[in-house]
Formats: C-alpha cells, sequence, structure tokens
C-alpha cells in the first residue's frame, strides 16, 4: 500500500480537450485554466486526435497509438476534462477516446482518477447538457468527480484571448477559484484513496 507521503504535490493533472478544432474555444479555456492554478499543479495535454475509431476486435492487440494514449493517462493524479458541447451531448471524438480508455474490460485506466468537468460555448446554458452526460460516464468508470462548483462558460467574442488571457475580472476570478476547488479536491481525493493513483491502470 502507498505512503500517504507519495501523495504530495505537484499533482499531476492530464487534460482532455473535446474539440479537434486549431480555433477551439475549449483550448482556450483550457489555457486560462492553466495560466489561473495553483502551482502545484502540473499538467498534460492528453491527445485524442490520433486515435482511430475504438473496435472491441482489437481488445487483444491495441494500436500503439491507443496504447501510449492509455499510458498518458494512467501516468497522472488527475483529469481535468474541457469539452464543447455537440448536439446536446460530448463530442464523438472525446467519447471515442474515453472508450479506448476504458478497455480492455478490467484495464480502465480512468478509475480512481479525481476529474473535473468544465466546457465553454457561445450558447447560454454553457455546455450543461454535454457536462451532465460526461459526468454519467464517469460515475460508470469509477471516477471520482468533482461535484461543486459546476462550470458551464458561456464565451462572448473576446472573453478569451488566444493565449488564454480572460477579459473579463469576474469570469478570471470565478475560473481561479474553480482551479483552487480542484486542488484542494485532488488532495482529498488522494489523502483518502491509499491505493497509488499514478501507474495503476487496474479497472
Ligand atoms: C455545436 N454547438 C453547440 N453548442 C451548444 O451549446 N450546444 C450544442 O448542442 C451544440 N451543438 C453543436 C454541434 C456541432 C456538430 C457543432 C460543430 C457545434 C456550437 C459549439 O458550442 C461551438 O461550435 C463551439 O465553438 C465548439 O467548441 P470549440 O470547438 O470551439 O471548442
Amino acid at each position: 500500500m502507498a505512503s500517504p507521503i507519495e501523495h504530495t504535490p505537484p499533482y499531476y493533472v492530464g487534460y482532455f480537450i473535446g474539440s479537434l478544432s486549431e480555433q477551439s474555444i475549449n483550448r482556450t479555456l483550457a489555457r486560462a485554466l492553466m495560466r489561473l492554478a495553483p502551482r502545484e499543479l502540473e499538467f498534460t495535454e492528453i491527445v485524442i486526435k490520433d486515435l482511430p475509431l475504438y473496435n472491441r476486435d482489437l481488445d487483444g492487440h491495441f494500436p500503439q497509438s491507443a496504447i501510449d494514449f492509455k499510458a498518458s493517462i494512467a501516468e497522472q493524479d488527475a483529469l481535468l476534462f474541457v469539452t464543447p458541447e455537440y448536439n446536446r451531448s460530448i463530442p464523438g471524438a472525446l467519447k471515442n477516446a474515453i472508450d479506448w480508455a476504458s478497455r480492455p474490460h478490467g484495464a480502465n485506466v480512468i478509475a480512481r482518477k479525481a476529474t473535473a468537468v468544465i466546457g465553454a460555448s457561445p450558447g447560454a446554458i454553457g455546455t450543461a447538457v454535454a457536462q451532465q452526460g460526461l459526468r454519467s460516464i464517469l460515475s460508470f468508470l469509477n471516477a471520482p468527480q468533482m461535484n461543486a462548483p459546476e462550470a458551464y462558460i458561456t464565451v462572448r467574442p473576446g472573453l478569451i484571448t488566444p493565449e488564454g488571457e480572460i477579459t473579463n475580472p469576474a469570469t478570471e476570478d470565478f475560473l481561479r477559484a474553480w482551479m483552487v476547488s480542484f486542488y484542494e479536491y485532488i488532495e482529498r481525493v488522494l489523502t483518502v484513496v491509499p491505493s497509488p493513483a499514478r501507474g495503476d491502470a487496474r479497472g
């Protein structure tokens, strides 16, 4: 059993961008979150764009891209999902990536990772429906998730610069506090879940 001392900061956070778009507002939101996050969090993008479509016929012999993808998740203490809403759900590319991460049966690398969900949309409800769907998926995959505060970000032109600077001070304060909450949540999960989170690929 791992000693709690292993779970001192920094905490390693893998982040997913649900959009494949070069102009993604969710990518700029992720940049903003990293700028505003406590320094004790270290971020690595979990890249989803190179994965083929999941096919269970490959469960015995995953392609190298999926093996590498799962390994990059297993190394993390926590996972942050920054996603658009597509047709009141999560984008297919993100669902495909999660399906790879969850398989083969018994080798789900998302299990027991501390997770948080956030998303940006030009729409008034700011990805709320997609986030609820994603929360359901993460529950099924046995990932503890930060329930509150929720964050549904309606992005108007100019709110976030391409470099990830927030131009509205109230939004900036909100997102900074949200990242502090996530940091505290990761710390709580790592304190109460004694099994080593890093490198744990059990299902
Ligand atoms: C959308 N968009 C969208 N927005 C929303 O709030 N709810 C929705 O259900 C949808 N559905 C939807 C489907 C598809 C296929 C596309 C391409 C777009 C609009 C979406 O929020 C907008 O394009 C965002 O800019 C997408 O996020 P990224 O790619 O900029 O991060």
